[in-house]
């Protein structure tokens, strides 16, 4: 897969996409970042790339011609790549929140342009003409998009097949299956076995996988019951559920008394 980022930051954007899971995965092949930065593409002595807003009011706005002239650059760069012309993301707060089945489905193109602002966002012309989908990461105002673009590279980079090392890995994680991940545990020097829930040193593997069916379905219950209204459940889950809120709440009564 091949993003196209354009950005007046490139430097942090690609060194996001050096390390780890989605560096690897650049190096498998992947995986492929380019950055086009507005200011090569602005013209005049001082190459601006923002301007006041009309209608005055606090903040600059990026100026048209420059990003235009970038998307265009980026567009040509990779020309034929794909049938359709790539997907424009413009990463801002009024965007659609990210969640992890749109990560999917982007994660399966073969192309697309992220576009990062700066100052107060964007002309809003730029955004009618050539803008498909705006993203947010959250409720929560950046400084750019860099982060939100860094946030989408990783979330799609390590979802491309063959980038992580285990393939079960992404299938386990929170938010594939509508439901919050259960909690892990490991070896320590420190603190021996002690706090691991028996289960998971029977070798019952049966056992394990409905203890963490039900972790994950509790947790999910426990912080975030907005997802828990949306997934699908069947009954066994449903059992398992009542079965965790039973314990949770006598646990509670426990110790209150
Ligand atoms: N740019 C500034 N804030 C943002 C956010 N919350 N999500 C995406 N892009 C942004």
């Amino acid at each position: 897969m091949r993003l196209d980022a354009i950005t007046l930051f490139p430097d942090f954007l690609r060194q996001c996409a050096d390390v780890g899971v989605v560096g690897r995965a650049r190096e498998r092949g992947l995986l492929q970042l380019e950055t086009w930065n507005p200011r090569d593409y602005a013209t005049g002595k001082y190459r601006r790339v923002d301007d006041r807003p009309f209608g005055g009011g606090p903040g600059m706005l990026m100026l048209i011609d420059p990003l235009r002239a970038c998307i265009d650059a980026a567009r040509a760069a990779a020309a034929g790549v794909d049938a359709e012309p790539a997907p424009l993301i413009y990463l801002s707060p009024q965007g659609e929140r990210l969640t992890q089945a749109t990560v999917r489905r982007l994660a399966t193109m073969p192309r697309l342009l992220l576009l990062c602002g700066r100052y107060e966002g964007i002309d809003e012309r730029l955004i009618a003409r050539e803008v498909h989908k705006e993203i947010s990461i959250g409720d929560y105002v950046l400084s750019g998009g860099e982060l939100a673009a860094a946030v989408l590279l990783d979330a799609i980079g390590r979802l491309q097949e063959g980038a992580l090392n285990d393939a079960d890995s992404a299938a386990q994680d929170s938010f594939e299956d509508g439901l919050l991940d259960c909690p892990h545990y490991t070896r320590s020097d420190t603190e021996g076995t002690a706090g691991i829930p028996d289960v998971l040193l029977s070798g019952d593997h049966a056992a394990i996988r409905r203890w963490r069916r039900q972790q994950s379905l509790g947790r999910t219950w426990l912080r975030r019951p907005d997802l828990l209204a949306r997934a699908q459940l069947d009954n066994d889950d449903r059992a398992l559920l009542d079965a965790f809120r039973h314990e949770w709440l006598a646990s509670q009564a426990k110790n209150e008394s």
